[in-house]
């Protein structure tokens, strides 16, 4: 999956051939002249750098970032990409109501776009892909926020009381799993261990197998004279680099953002890593397997509970043995009886009863589409 690292130049410099015409002694006292001149413009050089650096150090405190902790309320917005091809419109409403009222509780602001927007810029590649776009886009919208929030649409806020600053921002250093491999489960690459939470940019966690980019925290620093780099952008252009797409990584995105953080120090040095049920608890079970290179057995330990932030129906769509729908309806009930136990009313109901379920004849696929209940 990735690449080994591209052979070095080989260098054969030329024998060094001394010039024997040289060889008297007052070129040598003249080139001893030259060598101490050279020494000393060094020496002065070294010192005045060495001074500057030592009075610029007094100057900021230590580094340009000002406090190390991420401090008081955020701009913040999220970022939702609907496939509207595949999801149903009660489903892509249950999942709008839960991040306008989330947004509209802590000052939050939502960007929702639809695959389809994107397809032009990521065919032929997988869709999926189309969650970098759509982050740029909103990025170019929101220019003055602070934080972008990308959460699939396949997951759901479920609990709603609970701000980001609160639950990610402000703690973060107690957050950090520091020196630890960035890829699960034993990349050879450790995330740092002197990270300062002013200088992330990016905030993630692991499930078992892979980065679950499926929530993340992306930082933004809005343009002015004195920060006219944007390492957002940078790292979101690096993410969707076009021979990354048309490598055809076997999850796509998913495992070119691993490339991506294990290969580039300048994405591993603004990234941070959290537990994942702290930003995207599953609710699924995957049976534990067997570590084939340690013999230890793995279990998954971010199944949802409650209290958490977040839960995700990831790979819901993976087989016709889930239904997201109906996991969705499970969560969306229990966070109607949250918000009216929080302010004395439940939301608006517009989302209809489940749908029967119908033998699709469309999407016979592989014949897996269970004939359930009529
Ligand atoms: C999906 O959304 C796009 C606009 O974002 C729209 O043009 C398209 O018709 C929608 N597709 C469906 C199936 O509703
Ligand atoms: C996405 O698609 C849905 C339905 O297909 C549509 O109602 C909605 O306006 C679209 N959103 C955007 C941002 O285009």
């Amino acid at each position: 999956m990735h690449f080994a690292l591209p052979p070095r130049k080989t260098s054969h410099p030329p024998p060094y051939v001394r010039n024997r015409n040289l060889n008297t002694a007052t070129s040598q006292r003249r080139r001893k002249q030259i060598q101490i001149g050279a020494y000393l413009v060094l020496g002065i050089l070294t010192l005045y750098l060495v001074a500057r650096f030592a009075l610029s150090l007094g100057l900021t405190g230590g580094h340009d970032d000002g406090a190390t902790a991420i401090e008081g309320p955020q701009d913040i917005v999220i970022v939702t990409v609907f496939d509207n091809d595949t999801m149903s419109e009660d489903y892509m409403w249950i999942v709008k109501t839960n991040r306008d009222d989330y947004a509209r509780r802590h000052g939050y602001r939502n960007f929702y776009a639809n695959t389809t927007a994107y397809f032009d810029l990521v065919d032929p590649s997988p869709l999926s892909w189309s969650m970098i776009p759509a982050l740029r886009h909103a990025l170019t919208e929101f220019g003055s926020s602070t934080f972008f929030w990308s959460l699939s649409a396949d997951a759901f806020i479920t609990n709603p009381s609970v701000s980001l600053e609160s639950h990610v921002l402000q703690p973060l250093e107690s957050l950090m799993l520091k020196d630890i491999p960035v890829v699960p489960p034993d990349s050879v690459i450790h995330t740092f261990s002197h990270l300062k939470p002013s200088r992330t940019h990016l905030i993630l966690s692991q499930d078992m197998d892979n980065l679950a980019h499926t929530s993340f925290i992306l930082r933004n620093t809005p343009f002015s004279t004195k920060t006219p780099d944007n390492w957002a952008h940078y790292f979101l252009d690096a993410w969707f680099d076009p021979l990354y797409r048309a490598y055809a990584f076997q999850k796509a995105e998913n495992h070119a953002l691993e490339h991506l953080v294990q290969w580039h120090p300048t994405v591993l040095a603004k990234l941070v890593l959290i537990e994942q049920r702290w930003i995207n608890s599953y609710n699924y079970a995957t049976p534990p397997s067997k570590d084939p290179l340690t013999g230890l057995t793995r279990t998954h330990d971010s199944m949802w509970q409650e209290g958490d932030l977040v839960v995700n129906l990831k790979g819901c769509r993976e087989t016709g043995k889930r239904d997201c729908e109906d996991e969705m309806r499970y969560y969306f009930t229990k966070w109607e009886k949250e918000v009216e136990r929080l302010d004395g009313k439940k939301p608006e109901h517009q989302v209809g009863p489940p749908k029967p379920k119908v033998i699709k004849e469309e999407k016979k696929k592989s014949g897996k589409v269970e004939s359930a209940r009529l």
